[in-house]
């Protein structure tokens, strides 16, 4: 069959898994369109991807699992017995259901997976767990899946042979963010409002931005980043909880494991 398009569908609020996907799309022979889905919107229109769409979704993993945001976004896309891959990026603690979660899903809506990575990255929330990663070694190892994964589109062989395993348990872990929605500094903010416009979860008020709504964050760290003036913070005292107690279980040297 010829291959159409490369569809990037990915939700990166801190942008290691964007780096990540976009490593791989170097080396896929096919012109590539994002769908980046890491800023909230009220209504996105439905997707719908063809037989001959090869489509590469990226994913952070949150407690174990895909976030839920990502998944509440999934329910509008379709595939068409489409050919998938998926990548998921976590901080070198574990990646646990997140894989099987996401396969699942997409293959409930029309997707043949033929290939998946998990990839230790940089701790989003604790950034000295895995810092720097993806650095230089991890790169090759993505750009080789890319190259894997390019050699199998363009095999004769038809994507219903590939049967790919990925680890996780049924039922999955219990979802939960870490509760770590950021502090405002008021005597900080100068009320921009540039992280009520890009926050994935609609968490922040665009008419008053010193507001979070601590149901809606997902602590995914994207406005701690972000702000120019640093008034957004996660609270000291519960950073070096974290801190303490991810240091035990993280291994920052963790290799990428590749399923194809
Ligand atoms: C709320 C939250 C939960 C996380 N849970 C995990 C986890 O269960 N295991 C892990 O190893 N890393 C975990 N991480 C780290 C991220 O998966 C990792 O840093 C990821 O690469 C961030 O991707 P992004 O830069 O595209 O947002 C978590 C990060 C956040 C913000």
């Amino acid at each position: 069959m010829k291959m159409n398009e490369l569809k990037l569908v990915y939700f990166s609020p801190t942008g290691t898994t964007r780096k990540v996907i976009m490593e791989v799309a170097k080396n896929i022979d096919l012109k590539s369109v994002s769908f980046d889905f890491s800023v909230h919107k009220e209504k996105r229109p439905a997707l719908t991807f063809m037989p001959n769409d090869f489509v590469l979704f990226g994913i952070p993993v949150y407690a174990g699992r895909v976030p839920r945001t990502f998944i509440d976004y999934l329910e509008q896309i379709h595939g068409n017995d489409t050919p998938a891959a998926l990548i998921a990026t976590y901080g070198c603690r574990e990646y646990e259901d997140a894989l099987l979660e996401l396969k699942t899903e997409v293959e409930n809506r029309g997707f043949k997976v033929i290939g998946a990575g998990a990839f230790p990255t940089e701790h989003s929330i604790v950034r000295s767990i895995g810092l720097g990663r993806p650095n230089k070694e991890d790169l090759k190892g993505i750009s080789d899946f890319g190259i894997q994964l390019n050699r199998r589109l363009k095999a004769e062989q038809p994507f219903s042979s590939y049967d790919i395993h990925v680890p996780g348990n049924h039922p999955y872990r219990k979802y939960g963010t870490a509760g770590l929605y950021p502090k405002v500094d008021v005597n900080l903010c100068t009320e921009c409002s540039s992280c009520a416009k890009v926050c994935p979860s609609g968490a922040i008020s665009l008419a008053d931005p010193k507001k979070t709504d601590k149901k809606k964050c997902i602590s995914c760290q994207k406005c701690v980043r972000l702000c120019r003036q640093k008034a957004r913070s996660v609270s000291t005292m519960k950073l070096n909880m974290l801190t303490k107690k991810l240091t035990k279980v993280c291994q920052s040297d963790k290799s990428a494991d590749i399923f194809l």
